[in-house]
């Protein structure tokens, strides 16, 4: 039986950190070995917000050599760079026909948008999802692992390719999921419990893959906490579910349970709690910076890392749009 396929990307607009690592890249390398994978440095969705062209190349570089220092494997998977797919703005280009003014201005991260760049309200920014749907779509993919912030953009792109099938009267795409690997989608909040860890914003009280040990150590000690709870077995409010997340994330889990039973019976001691986090995670983002910082001294090796994997990708994007041009007509000589 041959292997469903996937597709996920990540926009290269900045140093990737905790929340990328487990909402996105943690999937990706699990579903390696059993699927069919197309993963993409989204650098086309960078270009809402008019980076410097200077910073395009090492934000690609990054993202591809922190991917694979997280354990994915180049050899598995397609890794490619979403430029080097010219089928995807073809593909874009079929669905912006069918998609509709009054329902991509009603998308909630579009509004977000408007609300933080007011003097930038591109059309790139409006189509945004339609930009998104053409990199899931022109794989044909069936799953796409995303954090949960991503769930509205999918549903559109399933609302596209069903617009799509019905008007050109075959099942032509299938409809894309999320993918979970274990029921819920992880969500990581800034360690100063305002809204989650993200590229652009919260720097710090986000924990990026590239802090060393000492960033990691002052930013955990940071955090928010409180007095601890009075009653036995309270409700975690969110800041301290996020640090017990994020020590079950990354400690043993001997160690998660004593600081978990402290809370619960009401002789937690948060500093002691964050300087064991602060280790735990200075272990496990290590290995990450250390092989993220090789990787990216030998260009030649990401060079060539891109170049394969859009070879790969450019096989089945080819195959789709050679599809999607006859059904629609385009189907000259
Ligand atoms: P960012 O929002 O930091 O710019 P991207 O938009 O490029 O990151 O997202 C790449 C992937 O990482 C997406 O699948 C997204 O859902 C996931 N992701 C981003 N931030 C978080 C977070 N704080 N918690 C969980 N997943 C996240
Ligand atoms: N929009 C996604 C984000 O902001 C990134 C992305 C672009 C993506 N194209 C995609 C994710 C296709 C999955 C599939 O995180």
């Amino acid at each position: 039986m041959s292997k469903e396929i996937v597709v996920s990307g990540i926009r290269s607009t900045g140093y990737l950190h905790l929340g990328n690592y487990f909402g996105a890249i943690q999937n990706y390398v699990h579903m390696q070995n059993e699927y069919n994978c197309y993963f993409f440095v989204a650098d086309y969705h960078s270009l809402t917000t008019h980076p410097d062209p200077k910073a395009l190349k090492p934000n690609v570089y990054r993202v591809v050599a922190e991917n694979i220092a997280s354990g994915l494997d180049p050899e598995k998977v397609a890794l490619y760079a979403q430029s080097d797919l010219p089928e995807i703005p073809e593909l874009y280009l079929m669905l912006n026909m069918l998609a509709y003014k009054g329902e991509l201005e009603k998308v909630p991260t579009f509004k977000d948008k408007v609300r933080l760049q007011p003097d930038n309200v591109n059309a790139g920014l409006l189509t945004y999802p339609v930009l998104m749907a053409a990199d899931i779509l022109i794989h044909r993919a069936v799953k796409v692992p995303v954090g949960k912030d991503q769930e509205q953009h999918l549903e559109m792109a399933r609302n596209f390719a069903n617009r799509f099938n019905t008007r050109y009267g075959v099942e032509f795409f299938p409809e894309p999921e999320v993918y979970r690997s274990n029921q819920e989608t992880v969500k990581i909040m800034s360690l100063d419990g305002n809204g989650k860890m993200s590229k652009s914003e919260n720097a710090n009280a986000t924990i990026y893959l590239n802090d060393d040990d000492d960033t990691i150590r002052k930013k955990i000690m940071k955090a928010k906490t409180d007095q601890g709870p009075t009653e036995p077995n309270s409700e975690m409010p969110d800041y301290i579910r996020n640090l017990f997340l994020l020590m079950k994330l990354t400690a043993p889990t001997d160690v998660y349970e004593t600081f978990l039973g402290n809370f619960n019976n009401c002789n937690i001691r948060y500093g002691d709690m964050k300087k064991q986090l602060a280790e735990d995670m200075i272990n496990f983002v290590r290995p990450i910076r250390e092989h993220a910082t090789e990787l990216q001294k030998d260009e030649a090796a990401i060079q060539r890392i891109l170049r394969n994997g859009a070879e790969k990708a450019r096989a089945s994007s080819a195959e789709t749009i050679a599809g999607a041009r006859k059904l629609i007509g385009i189907n000259y000589y």
